[in-house]
């Protein structure tokens, strides 16, 4: 039989009576933690701290602890996020119904970013309540999460994440799922549009609390890989991710997973410790179909926000009929989504190099070829130039939880004036992680690419495009919570100012 896994806050109601899938989850915690040793690492696969050390782990200094074998294996910044995490969160599935002894227990979710309920961006009341005996409470989180605030409200970056058309990519183009790689790595570096500020902004204002300026003065469990999965609150925010890759398959027939054949991808296998002893080992292909692995989501239905782009019409010859109303071919009484349109291979237009983004000034990238960047090149079907913004080699050691990224806006105005130049938000999780000189890349930063082409059909109906360079500002978004007193007294002292910076500011046109 399938489960369900359950939207959280459907299932919560206003006088805050646990539902019975928290009690029996709290339960599960408690268990799990009694199996850690007071001190020093730990040893039974099935406790709290063994399952966290999974995704990420630090030695005394700071590094990925590989000292187990199974320890430090999350999957960031390539098309590998989104199946890692899924495994994950089985194996961990699992783990927990062990410890009930119910094998019908389900992970519930977190929806915290749904552009059509804004209330749900609080945290679930009984991880807030702050009791010794309540397993789901930590002090380990910002003052914002713990105190009922709701997170600053980037939903229609969920919006914005569903409608990219791919899932991965080699080309350097934006990605739903992240950059494609020939090997599995802890850090990929190239961060798709659903790991970015839906998945990684949840992750760094829970976690880490900060003050008006967007210094960092306080870091907890969320806000980093080496703490993350201490927090039982971050497998019910992953259970929303793996089902917002869902929700991206089902919003437009055009949306699909990388081809089978692709043995880098569907082949590529991790290992994680099952009940009863042993390690069950999942490859990415087996994990495509949530009903094969015993779930599905209570809900998997698309924000009201997102309007799918019409599935593009194939050119046909002269005096052939139209194709089919409705975006799809027509096929022997079955819909057949029609190929994506074969995009040209993208292009570097322009490149600027070490940029600094938490000062004012905006980022000036000079375009070498502004012809590319026309609407349209007068070739039938050709359509007009798709436009993309890449930022590379993003490092840092603090950093506001997110920037929103606006390209050309007016010398002297602020981008959050002007919202139809919103490329897109960058969130800084992972960054110090993927800064280190000791990481897998040498501390060579995160990616992030954004599509601007809308940017640039806004600014050309102004007859504001400028075909000879894009400028690129950078704007924090603030999370501030309403306890400023709570704030002040959890604040250590030690305001860190953010230092982020992007090796390069690059144009792709295709
Ligand atoms: Cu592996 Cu949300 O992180």
């Amino acid at each position: 039989m399938t489960r369900t896994r359950m939207d959280i806050w459907t299932r919560t109601d206003d006088e805050g009576t646990w539902p019975e899938v928290l009690v029996a989850y709290a339960r599960a915690v408690e268990t799990m933690r009694a199996l850690d040793p007071p001190t020093g690492p730990p040893t039974d696969p099935l406790s709290w701290q063994f399952q966290a050390a999974m995704h990420g782990r630090a030695t005394e200094t700071g590094s990925a602890d590989r000292s187990h074998p199974l320890w430090s294996r999350c999957q960031h910044g390539s098309w590998f996020f989104l199946p890692w995490h899924r495994m994950y969160l089985a194996a961990f599935e699992a783990v927990v119904q062990h410890h009930l002894g119910d094998d019908q227990w389900s992970l519930p979710y977190w929806y915290a970013l749904d552009p059509d309920r804004p209330t749900a961006a609080v945290l679930p009341p009984a991880f807030r309540e702050a009791r010794a005996d309540n397993a789901l409470f930590t002090d380990q989180r910002s003052v914002l999460a713990n105190g009922g605030d709701p997170l600053p409200d980037v939903s229609d970056s969920v919006t914005q994440a569903l409608g990219v058309d791919v899932f991965a990519t080699d080309t350097g183009v934006a990605s739903f799922g992240g950059g494609e790689r020939s090997q599995p790595s802890f850090f990929g570096e190239e961060m798709g549009a659903i790991e970015d500020t839906p998945h990684g902004f949840v992750h760094v204002v829970v976690g880490n609390d900060f003050d008006d300026q967007g210094n960092t003065v306080r870091e907890g469990w969320m806000g980093s890989f080496f703490t993350a999965g201490l927090d039982p609150l971050f497998w019910l925010h992953h259970a929303n991710l793996d089902r917002l890759w869902q929700v991206w398959l089902d919003a437009n027939p055009a949306h699909r997973n990388p081809p089978d054949d692709d043995p880098a991808w569907f082949r590529t296998r991790f290992r994680f410790p099952k009940p009863g002893g042993g390690t069950r080992t999942f490859r990415v292909g087996d994990v495509l179909d949530t009903t094969a692995l015993g779930y599905t989501y209570e809900s998997v239905g698309v924000p009201s926000t997102f309007l799918p782009a019409p599935a593009p019409v194939p050119p046909g010859p002269p005096g052939a009929p139209e194709a089919p109303a409705g975006g799809g071919i027509e096929m022997g009484g079955v819909e057949e989504a029609p190929p994506p349109r074969p995009m040209a291979t993208p292009q570097v237009v322009g490149a600027t190099q070490d940029v600094s983004l938490a000062q004012a000034a905006p980022a000036v990238v000079e375009l070498s070829e502004p012809s590319d960047l026309g609407l349209g090149d007068g070739e039938a079907g050709a359509g007009p130039t798709r436009v993309y913004l890449r930022l590379e080699g993003i490092t840092g050691t603090a950093a506001a939880p997110a920037y929103e990224v606006y390209v050309n806006v007016p010398a002297g105005d602020r981008g959050g004036e002007h919202p139809e130049l919103l490329a897109g938000r960058l969130a800084t999780f992972g960054l110090a992680e993927a800064s280190r000189a000791d990481s897998e890349h040498g501390g060579s930063g995160l990616t992030k690419v954004f599509e601007i082409t809308a940017v640039r059909d806004a600014l050309a109906d102004r007859g504001r495009w400028d075909p000879s360079r894009v400028t690129v500002s950078f704007e924090p978004v603030l999370p501030v919570p309403s306890d400023t007193d709570a704030l002040a007294q959890a604040s250590t002292g030690m305001a860190r100012a953010p230092d982020l910076r992007a090796a390069r500011v690059v144009v792709l046109s295709a």
